[in-house]
């Protein structure tokens, strides 16, 4: 028997020690990387036959693509894998829908604002980083941020709230009368990334005008916290208190783009601002999570992917606004040893977990797409800080542009649409004909 006490030995060891990681060793990092990463593309639609190109399998969102593609993305900017480029490239062309604004046609009526600005970080990061241009023939990275951009810009609302975007695009999805922090946060950190890669005023002066809409609805605080959201149906009086790691993010990367290109000590006071509250928000002992869920065990299927994204964040932050990074470098690093160790779950021994401050890095028994998107921008927001500086149109990036990119004629498949659309129709029709043969 002492073969089986020698098995047991060796599998508990595996279940136990998580992923290897050192983050003094850029072989280290790269291999915890790759165990990270093909646990995530485990869950990628595209590489099963006959599946969907730059979609993974339900019930995972179409928002999630977009965010997974960019942990991709930055993964090879921090370390030079360039394993998953191809598939990263062939999924951001395949999702940017038939009038080349990311909103494609099977997804559009579920699409909210902030699933938009996902892919539209996405084609900003591409063009940040000098990213292979798409095909001449393809709209470029560039054009695809700004059609993103040019949309948003159409549906800011004035009519409640004395402005801010809607969650929602279409008005019958619940969330079209709730305006909130990740829309607004998200179209803020676009607009400050598109000024700060083309130098156009317009861009700054839409950053700035969401972000004093979003301190003056209260949505963000004095002391930086940012706020979940408020409904349009009381003009925007009571508050949905609930805080969000990515909301912060989104906010406190967007000031640290406003700064690098301005160097203007507003800006430089605010990333400050929200790096200090999230620190001490959501961390436990230097280890990032979720407060809104974490603790009681109740995230939901893609809520186990935001904290990732305040580490991607976080990471930039750190890159933009240097005189952040001695703050933020020992989160970061601490977060990115224990998700690697809480990456220790499944039949591999590499599954990754959601609670990594719990139980010294013990795998707590989740698993999903969300948890191996988190763990893979835990990880990557180490090196990332030392990535290549990113480009600006002036100094190296080479995507071209559009000003006019989203604004075709055909209104309706990108403004709320005022009347219930065709295909919603028939599918009603299609789904009752049944019943009334019955
Ligand atoms: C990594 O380097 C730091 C400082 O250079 C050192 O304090 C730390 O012990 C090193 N960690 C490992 C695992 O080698
Ligand atoms: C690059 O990443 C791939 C997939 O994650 C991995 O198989 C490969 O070993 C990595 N290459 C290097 C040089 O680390
Ligand atoms: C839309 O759905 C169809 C059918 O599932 C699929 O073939 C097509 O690739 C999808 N398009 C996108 C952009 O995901
Ligand atoms: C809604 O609130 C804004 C301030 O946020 C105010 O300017 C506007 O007058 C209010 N509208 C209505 C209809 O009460
Ligand atoms: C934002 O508010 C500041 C004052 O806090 C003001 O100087 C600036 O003009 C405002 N920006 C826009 C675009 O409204
Ligand atoms: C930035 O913060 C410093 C220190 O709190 C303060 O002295 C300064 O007035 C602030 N600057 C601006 C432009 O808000
Ligand atoms: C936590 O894990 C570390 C390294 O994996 C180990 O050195 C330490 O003793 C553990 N602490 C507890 C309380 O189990
Ligand atoms: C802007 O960011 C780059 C890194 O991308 C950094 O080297 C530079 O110092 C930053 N500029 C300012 C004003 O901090
Ligand atoms: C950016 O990419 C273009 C096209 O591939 C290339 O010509 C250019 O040299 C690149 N710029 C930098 C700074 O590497
Ligand atoms: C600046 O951007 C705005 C918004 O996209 C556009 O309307 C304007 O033409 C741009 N200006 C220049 C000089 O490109």
């Amino acid at each position: 028997m002492l073969w089986f006490k020698t098995l047991l030995i060796l599998l508990l060891s595996l279940l136990v020690q998580g992923i290897e990681l050192n983050l003094n060793n850029s072989e280290s990092i790269d291999s915890a990387l790759s165990l990270v990463a093909d646990g995530m593309l485990n869950y990628y639609a595209g590489k099963n036959y006959g599946g969907t190109i730059g979609m993974f399998v339900p019930p995972a969102y179409w928002w999630e693509a977009g965010a997974a593609f960019n942990g991709l993305l930055n993964r090879y900017l921090a370390t030079g894998n360039d394993t998953y480029n191809m598939l990263t490239m062939q999924g951001m062309l395949h999702q940017i829908g038939d009038n080349s604004d990311y909103m494609p046609a099977n997804y559009s009526t579920s699409e909210g604002n902030d699933d938009q600005a996902f892919w539209g970080l996405l084609a900003m990061s591409a063009a940040e980083s000098n990213f292979t241009n798409p095909p001449p023939d393809e709209p470029q990275w560039l054009e695809l941020a700004q059609a993103v951009f040019n949309q948003q810009v159409y549906r800011w609302d004035t009519g409640t709230c004395n402005g801010g975007l809607r969650w929602q695009i279409t008005q019958f999805n619940h969330g079209y009368t709730y305006k909130n922090s990740v829309s607004n946060g998200a179209f803020f950190q676009l607009a400050a990334r598109l000024g700060r890669y083309t130098g156009n005023q317009t861009f700054f002066e839409w950053a700035d005008k969401v972000y004093n809409w979003s301190v003056a609805v209260g949505l963000v605080l004095d002391d930086y916290s940012v706020l979940d959201g408020k409904s349009t149906k009381d003009n925007c009086s009571a508050i949905e208190l609930t805080q969000w790691t990515y909301n912060s993010g989104f906010y406190m990367a967007g000031s640290a783009f406003l700064y690098n290109a301005t160097g203007s000590e507003v800006w430089k006071n605010r990333t400050s601002g929200f790096v200090d509250k999230a620190a001490e928000m959501f961390f436990y002992e230097y280890i990032v999570y979720e407060p809104a869920c974490e603790v009681s065990a109740t995230c939901n299927y893609d809520q186990t992917s935001f904290k990732g994204f305040l580490c991607r964040f976080m990471a930039y932050t750190a890159m933009l606004a240097p005189f952040t990074r001695e703050t933020i470098e020992p989160y970061l690093k601490t977060t990115a040893r224990a998700a690697a160790t809480a990456c220790s779950g499944g039949y591999d021994g590499v599954t990754c977990g959601n609670q990594w401050w719990w139980n010294n890095g013990t795998w707590d028994g989740l698993y999903g797409l969300g948890e191996q998107m988190s763990a893979l921008e835990a990880i990557v927001a180490v090196p990332f800080m030392d990535a290549a500086p990113l480009y600006t149109h002036a100094n190296g990036g080479s995507s071209t542009g559009d000003n006019m990119a989203g604004l075709y004629d055909d209104e309706t498949s990108w403004a709320p649409p005022s009347y219930l659309p065709l295909n919603s129709i028939l599918l009603l029709v299609l789904f009752w004909m049944p019943m009334l043969v019955i």
